[in-house]
């Protein structure tokens, strides 16, 4: 079987000029974990042309999702954002990644800490009822430039907590943090320096961070996870070394470059 499956656009919602999502059949033999990425693509001259993307829907969708920028000469997201219901991507047969929950210790909060598309995987992890039954509150941050890439805050804060199966949980358990750095908003600046300052927590009325209590999972720009993380080791918490291996928070990077 050929590592690549074909998979058809069902539809595509455009956020801003730079920020898009995609929907996509799915092959009912693709397993992954939430929080996992998978390689998708599009046919170039000789070969695949191939990047990876964090799955933005849950396991348990029949559809597969993916956020996206734009980068106006990105070999691949040039040609992505042009999508129409009916095209055809390839999506690689074989998930992997490292933000699962299954490779956090068991823990009083979970902080979901993402800036720009870096909130894909997230949106997998929310929609998984075991986030919810592992953890007390589960924090979504997003960290965003501008108001208008704030993407999916219709969904986390107004869908999801209608949910069927989830809602409940929702309402109950999940905290949506989003914040912005370029223009006004209720909630402002880096998420390193709401951290450091211990506004994050104290505008969710949630005790400060504690490497003995918290959990953590980190996507972002390469600047912004060296950040965190060191933010998060200087507190005494311990990354998970590698897949398999439990930590109190687990890192990947947001696959920008395309
Ligand atoms: P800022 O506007 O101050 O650069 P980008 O689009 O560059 O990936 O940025 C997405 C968001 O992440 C922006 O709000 C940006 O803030 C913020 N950001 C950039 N670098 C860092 C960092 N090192 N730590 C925390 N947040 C960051």
């Amino acid at each position: 079987m050929s590592k690549l499956a074909t998979e058809t656009v069902t539809s595509v919602h455009h956020w801003n000029d730079t920020l898009f999502s995609f929907k996509t059949t799915r092959d009912p033999g693709l397993r992954f974990a939430n929080g996992q990425f998978v390689m998708i693509g599009l046919q170039a001259e000789e070969r695949p042309l191939l990047r990876a993307y964090s799955i933005a829907s849950a396991n348990h969708e029949e559809h597969l999702e993916f956020f996206s920028i734009k980068v106006p000469n990105g070999p691949l997201t040039s040609r992505l954002q042009h999508l129409k219901p009916g095209d055809e991507i390839f999506v690689s047969r074989k998930p992997t990644g490292t933000l699962i929950i299954d490779d956090l210790k068991p823990g009083r909060n979970l902080f979901l800490l993402s800036t720009g598309t870096g909130l894909a995987p997230f949106l997998s992890i929310i929609k998984d009822p075991e986030t919810y039954e592992r953890f007390d509150k589960v924090i979504v941050t997003h960290g965003v430039r501008s108001v208008s890439e704030l993407a999916y805050a219709e969904m986390i804060e107004r869908e999801l907590p209608e949910h069927e199966f989830l809602g409940d949980y929702v309402r109950d358990k999940l905290l949506y943090y989003p914040t912005v750095t370029r223009e006004p908003f209720r909630n402002q600046g880096r998420l390193t320096r709401l951290i450091e300052s211990g506004q994050l927590c104290s505008d969710l009325g949630l005790p400060p961070l504690d490497a003995a209590h918290d959990r953590a999972m980190l996507c972002g720009s390469p600047a912004m996870l060296q950040d965190l993380a060191e933010m998060l080791d200087a507190r005494g918490f311990k990354v998970s070394p590698h897949i398999g291996a439990a930590g109190d928070y687990v890192i990947e990077r947001a696959f920008v470059e395309k």
